[in-house]
């Protein structure tokens, strides 16, 4: 069993220290943020996906956290897990990886296997990680140390496929710098997929995201032009679905959240245009089909409305769901913000109900939360789904609802009108 550093403790970092952990490794978590460390010391999680009870068995079973990178020193596997945002300026954010990168060559031993998980570019690893490792610590990858990337394809709130029966691709610098990565893994992963080298890891990973993204992106321009051509097309994708061989089934929706979607193929669409210097025009168009999602819904809440002579200004429209996922807390990225900035600038009075969100902010100004979903359903002038949370018997909700939109195709009785 190894000495492992886990660098970046969300929702990638953090479920990776407890299968760990639990595979009987010697875990230490280092994170900047010193309210992480000091909540999961105190036994407290910040991850959906994981109950305190989680952290407190990790803690028993010896996990630390700190925000000292001294104990890199000691390692024998450190696994980079930090956040790899899009940057302001419109390209990809490595600050954190490169911040990290330094960490670790700081204190680098020999045999010591550094791991890469953070999506990112294809060449990431080799370009920018290996150099850096490399520079500071005077050690050479592949002869010194193992160096591999292998992405975490973690699927928040998924019950089904966790990290144990989820396959673990991995990509090494050399053929000994894969195994050394899949040795380790291969304590806690059912198995293990080795790509020829990191650049192929790398790419894999966008390419599950891009694949997402763009069939997404397929059936929600299918979604405008069915609604204008009275085609139900939740019930084309329910028929096309029974084919038993090459179609996978795909939902439109308000538009799409979190990092994996939104955000990741740029990562892919940035590279080849950088590099090449001609687009990649899938990502691009999906990306602009995706994120145009949003105004489509405030659209057609507003001709839902105005069908019924309410206008939109001063309407009270009360939103169901707000996170980007179902049954998560999770909002990074959320359509519901764009959608409410929409309605907001339509002049609708906007309220929300969420079990998982506390509050919510929209241009800095706190919006009005139900608690008694009921009353609130029945006394607004149109309610949207927006995300299916488990707590919702969305049938029921619309019938008593003077105007439902369901933007996730859930409803399936009279009263209800679907995206
Ligand atoms: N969340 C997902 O579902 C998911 C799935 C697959 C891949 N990923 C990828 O995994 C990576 C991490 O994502 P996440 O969702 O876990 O992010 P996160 O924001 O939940 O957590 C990242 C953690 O890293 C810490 N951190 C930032 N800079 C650091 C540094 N220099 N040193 C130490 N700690 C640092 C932050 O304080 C934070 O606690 C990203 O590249 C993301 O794209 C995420």
């Amino acid at each position: 069993m190894a000495n492992l550093v886990i660098i970046g403790l969300g929702y990638v970092g953090l479920p990776l220290a407890v299968e760990a952990a639990r595979a009987g490794h010697s875990v230490v978590g280092l994170d900047i943020d010193r309210n992480v460390v000091e909540g999961l010391n105190a036994g407290r999680t910040h991850v959906d996906d994981l109950a305190d009870a989680d952290i407190q068995a990790m803690r028993e079973a010896g996990f630390r956290a700190t925000t000292d990178e001294s104990v890199i020193a000691s390692a024998d596997i450190v696994v980079i897990c930090v956040p790899t945002p899009w940057s302001d300026d419109g390209g990809p954010d490595l600050g954190a990886v490169r911040s990290a990168a330094g960490a670790i060559a700081r204190k680098l031993c020999q045999g010591t296997v550094v791991i890469l998980e953070s999506t990112t570019y294809p060449g990431t690893t080799d370009e920018v990680l290996r150099p850096a490792l490399e520079d500071e610590s005077g050690l050479i990858a592949g002869r010194d140390f193992h160096l591999a990337f292998s992405p975490e394809r973690i699927d928040p709130g998924n019950p089904t496929y966790g990290m144990r029966n989820t396959p673990k691709v991995i990509g090494g610098y050399t053929e000994a710098c894969a195994k050394a990565a899949a040795e380790f893994y291969g304590t806690f992963v059912e198995s293990v997929v080795y790509t020829k080298g990191t650049r192929e890891a790398e790419t894999a990973k966008l390419l599950e995201n891009t694949y997402r993204h763009i069939n997404i992106a397929l059936v929600n321009e299918m979604a405008r032009f069915c609604h204008e051509l009275d085609i139900d097309l939740w019930d084309v994708v329910r028929a096309a679905s029974t084919k038993p061989f090459g179609f996978q089934a795909f939902y439109p929706g308000p538009g799409v959240g979190g990092h994996c979607i939104p955000i990741d193929p740029n990562y892919l669409s940035h590279n080849v245009r950088a590099r090449l210097g001609y687009p990649f025009r899938f990502v691009e168009l999906a990306q602009e089909i995706n994120s145009t999602m949003p105004a489509y819904v405030a659209h057609r809440a507003q001709n839902l409305l105005n069908s019924v002579g309410v206008a939109t200004k001063d309407a009270h429209i009360l939103l169901l769901g707000v996170t980007y996922k179902p049954n998560i807390a999770d909002q990074r990225e959320s359509p519901a913000t764009p959608l409410a900035r929409h309605l907001h600038a339509l002049g609708a009075k906007i309220s929300y109900h969420d079990p998982y969100v506390p509050s919510w902010h929209l241009n800095g100004v706190q919006l009005a939360r139900v608690d008694d979903l009921d009353a609130a359903v029945k006394d607004a002038d149109l309610v949207i789904l927006v995300q299916n949370h488990a707590e919702y018997d969305a049938d029921q909700l619309a019938k008593r609802a003077q105007r439902f939109f369901d933007t996730r195709g859930v409803t399936t009785g009279e009263g209800s009108h679907r995206l």
